[in-house]
């Protein structure tokens, strides 16, 4: 096979990892994105909302961004997995582990793709993958899109509330938070019930429990320090390391000849601020 072309600003796209998340970028998200109006879109773009999402907000809203930043967010946060574990003999899930990854606020399904991408075939069927997301739209992209990303994990589901898992089944857990931290939409009453349910899966593994988080950098309202101190009260002290990554903007472009996904790539990186939390009562 001949080899490709070097150019400035490609990156793995060229090399066919994320092919699975074009196939759904196309027919979920494309099929959606078509029945938004101009006026729709104009006002899920709006400025003011830097990403927002409200549980209850306008169906066009939670589409705009998938399409917009989702595949951003899984860019960074599979850099920051294979970062997190860089150096370390025990990346997750190694053999004989089913590693349990709780993907909160996981809109549609974001850290299901960066796994995905990130690891091989036998390293995906040791997934047991749970997202919770509260708003509906998110939700309803996110099962479409385990279709195609989450075909080779040992199961991927969404769960409609938090209360609904089950860490206490020989897994190595590995709790997810990307992008949320700054959702004015998560409450004190969530980052309790977080804390909780962390606790409840320290509490019943026999080895470390794990957090990873990204969130945008140089924001102020960050409520990750937070939770932190609320699993401090209970007795979990998390072991907090920074990740630092650089990953390339990317942004979708519908302009291909075929109509078909294309990816727009940036001069400038993400601002990432992202962290790992190794948690033991
Ligand atoms: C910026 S999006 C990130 C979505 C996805 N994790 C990603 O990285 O693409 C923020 C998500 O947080 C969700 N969210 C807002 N408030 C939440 C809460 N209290 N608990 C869990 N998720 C929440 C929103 O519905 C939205 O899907």
């Amino acid at each position: 096979m001949a080899f490709a072309e070097c150019s400035r600003g490609r990156g793995v796209s060229d090399m066919g990892r994320d092919a699975a998340y074009d196939g759904a970028f196309d027919t979920v998200i494309g099929s959606q994105w078509k029945l938004i109006s101009d006026e729709q879109r104009a006002a899920a773009a709006s400025g003011g909302r830097r990403g927002r999402l409200e549980p209850e907000a306008p169906d066009a809203y939670a589409v705009h961004d998938t399409r917009r930043y989702q595949r951003g967010h899984a860019d960074v946060f599979r850099e920051v997995f294979n970062e997190a574990y860089k150096d370390s003999g025990h990346a997750p899930p190694v053999k004989g582990e089913r590693l349990l990854v709780v993907d909160v606020g996981a809109g549609a399904a974001t850290v299901a793709v960066a796994l995905q991408e990130a690891l091989g075939n036998a390293r995906q069927r040791r997934i047991e993958y749970v997202a919770f997301d509260p708003n509906l739209m998110m939700r309803t992209l996110g099962e479409r899109i385990l279709d195609y990303v989450a075909k080779g994990f040992r199961s991927a589901k969404y769960v409609p509330t938090l209360d609904d898992l089950d860490p206490n089944d020989g897994h190595r857990v590995l709790f997810a938070f990307s992008y949320v931290a700054h959702q004015d939409a998560v409450t004190t009453d969530h980052l309790e019930q977080w804390a909780s349910v962390i606790e409840e899966a320290v509490d019943a593994a026999d080895r470390a429990v794990e957090l990873i988080y990204t969130t945008a950098a140089n924001l102020s309202g960050d409520k990750f320090p937070e939770l932190c101190a609320m699993l401090k009260r209970a007795g979990i002290t998390p072991k907090t390391k920074p990740v630092r990554v650089k990953v390339q903007r990317r942004y979708p472009s519908m302009d291909g000849s075929d109509g078909r996904v294309g990816w727009d790539w940036q001069d400038r990186n993400w601002q990432v601020q992202a962290e790992h939390w190794v948690l033991r009562s």
